[in-house]
């Protein structure tokens, strides 16, 4: 095993965990996006095949000025983007990542599996309540393992105030 710092990268809002809906996320925040890109450039990301899908649909590309590795147990995408690595299991994504600093970027279902492996998590954590609009949760009790360590901002973009903090074990 890699002598890795694997971090988790997730925005929701507060008390439901709410994070997104048929695909997409459920504001456009562009402090966070900025926060996101600073964070994960020249680093390497980690999502589920769902996740990926979103990016496509939104950006037309996968992530750039990143490793971006999918975890699917498909095969379907993996001729169609020759610079993305599509592993089937979270050991495989660690093993091949480059990078010794790793971000599992999403969504739900990864980080329901997967929470129990962050050293710390990156949590833009947002100040609504459109629950009704979800389908996509981030498990908040996981947070329950953490500690609270920085604010590293607070804001207020598109009618939403937000805060970003870092948790750490
Ligand atoms: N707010 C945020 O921070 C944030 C971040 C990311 C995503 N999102 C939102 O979350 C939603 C997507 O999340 P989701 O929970 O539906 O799906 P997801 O976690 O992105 O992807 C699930 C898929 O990943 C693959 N997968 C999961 N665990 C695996 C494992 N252990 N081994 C191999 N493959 C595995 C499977 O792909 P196959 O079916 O191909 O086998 C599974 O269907 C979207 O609405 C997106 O916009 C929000």
């Amino acid at each position: 095993m890699k002598n890795q710092k694997i971090y988790g990268l997730v925005a929701f809002e507060s008390g439901t965990g709410a994070m997104g809906k048929e695909g997409k996320l459920l504001w456009h925040l562009p402090s966070d996006l900025k926060h996101f890109k600073n964070l994960t450039k020249n680093q390497t990301v980690i999502m589920g095949r769902k996740t990926f899908d979103s990016i496509i649909n939104a950006c037309g590309s996968p992530l750039p000025q990143r490793e971006n590795i999918v975890l699917s147990k498909k095969t379907t995408n993996i001729d169609t983007y020759k610079d993305v690595l599509f592993v089937d299991s979270m050991d495989k994504a660690l093993e091949h990542s480059k990078g010794e600093t790793v971000f599992i970027i999403g969504g739900g279902e990864v980080f329901k599996t997967f929470s129990n492996i962050f050293c710390g998590v990156y949590a833009t954590i947002l100040d609504t309540h459109k629950t009704d609009n979800a389908d996509t949760f981030f498990p908040i009790d996981t947070l329950n393992q953490f500690t609270k360590k920085e604010i590293i901002g607070k804001f207020y973009e598109n009618s939403i105030k937000y805060q970003i903090i870092f948790f750490s074990r």
